[in-house]
């Protein structure tokens, strides 16, 4: 029995995690798929409930589980410089918990989606590629701190890397790119930082054990730029924290909406899946969310923590015949397309699962 932790969080990651169970319910009698899920709160959402964003009951379900979905958090509510608690904290806790240190986020360029993305389709039409982020160290974990002295208030955070850190991240992306194009770009800013230095080398001592792929190192400036002039290039980007977090939301525009990319976490536990995008509340609540990010993070986790790789491919089909049919929701919508609400949309990609 698969055991699922569910974590809506706030804004429309409820809904969207809501049309994702949907999703799997449908897929539930046709590929076997013998699990039980259980919902727990984080972010906002438990921080109004218990006063914490990764309260115990969730830290403890999550443990018992054998994947988590993950729906998005943060909200104006929780905003503001003075507030000391914040929903983001509960990501962040959640990651380092699990020791979620490998983010992967696909993006590729949906010839449906191709008039959204605001670039020449020769430019994209072949982009597919995946981000393989660092998720638990660099500055997101580093010492951190504000001082006062003699009336001059000074803030720090720092990047601190381990080879070790480094290394179990690097070996992650050379697997994943013998299954896809056998091309590794890693991404530093190894002509400043110190622990890019070490990020260089220890990727050229990994790559000596995989001769079949090839790699290429870029600053991330460069890639930044890259990925804008010549993103077909890419076949799998390997960085840090920060520089991945940048980079994504950036590759994210290539594939024509961030409400189309999903995302995996993997570590030495339980994995966590969930749409790359954030909890949206200008239009929570309104059947506006676009569900096919989540739906697609779905998909991640049969292929990935289930070991359903067909479930996984009819859910991607699914996707694309939707999309074939000319069903958009309001982050993609143009005129002559159908526009269609967050559970219209779900409820046509299932009607293509059966
Ligand atoms: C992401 C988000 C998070 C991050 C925030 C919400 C903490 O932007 O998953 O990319 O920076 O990692
Ligand atoms: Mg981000």
């Amino acid at each position: 029995m698969f055991r699922l932790a569910c974590l809506p969080g706030d804004g429309i990651g409820q809904e969207v995690t809501t049309q994702a169970l949907r999703v799997l319910a449908a897929l539930k009698i046709k590929y076997n798929l013998d699990y039980t899920y259980r919902t727990g709160l984080i972010g906002g959402s438990a921080i109004d409930e218990t006063g914490e964003p990764f309260p115990r009951e969730t830290k403890e379900l999550v443990a018992q589980s054998d994947a988590v979905f993950l729906g998005a958090v943060g909200g104006l509510k929780w905003d503001g410089p003075e507030k000391k608690v914040r929903p983001e904290q509960g990501l962040l806790a959640i990651r380092k918990e699990l020791r979620l240190y490998a983010n992967l986020r696909p993006v590729k360029c949906w010839p449906q989606l191709m008039e959204q993305a605001p670039f020449k389709k020769e430019r994209i039409a072949e982009v597919d590629l995946l981000i393989v982020r660092e998720l638990t160290g660099g500055a997101y974990f580093g010492a951190r701190g504000t001082e006062t002295i003699a009336g001059e208030t000074r803030a720090f955070d720092t990047i601190a890397y381990s080879d070790k850190e480094i290394r179990r991240l690097v070996k992650i992306a050379f697997e994943l790119a013998r299954q896809r194009r056998k091309k590794v770009t890693s991404v530093d800013k190894a002509n400043i930082l110190d622990t890019s230095r070490l990020w260089r080398k220890i990727v050229l001592e990994e790559a000596v054990n995989y001769p079949d792929i090839s790699l290429n190192h870029l600053y991330v400036d460069n890639c930044a730029m890259q990925l804008c002039l010549n993103p077909s290039q890419f076949d799998v980007l390997v960085t840090e924290n920060t520089f991945g977090d940048i980079l994504s939301d950036q590759a994210s525009v290539l594939g024509g909406s961030l409400g189309m990319l999903p995302s995996a976490s993997l570590g030495e536990g339980p994995a966590l899946y969930e749409p790359v995008h954030g909890s949206a509340p200008d239009i929570a609540g309104q059947d506006l969310a676009n569900p096919l990010a989540a739906i697609l993070s779905v998909a991640m986790m049969l292929r990935l923590s289930w070991q359903q790789p067909e479930a996984a491919i009819a859910v991607e089909r699914a996707v694309e015949r939707v999309l074939n049919r000319g069903l958009r929701t309001a982050d993609l919508w143009l005129p002559n397309y159908i526009r269609v609400g967050t559970s219209a949309m779900t409820d046509a990609v299932i009607a293509e699962l059966s």
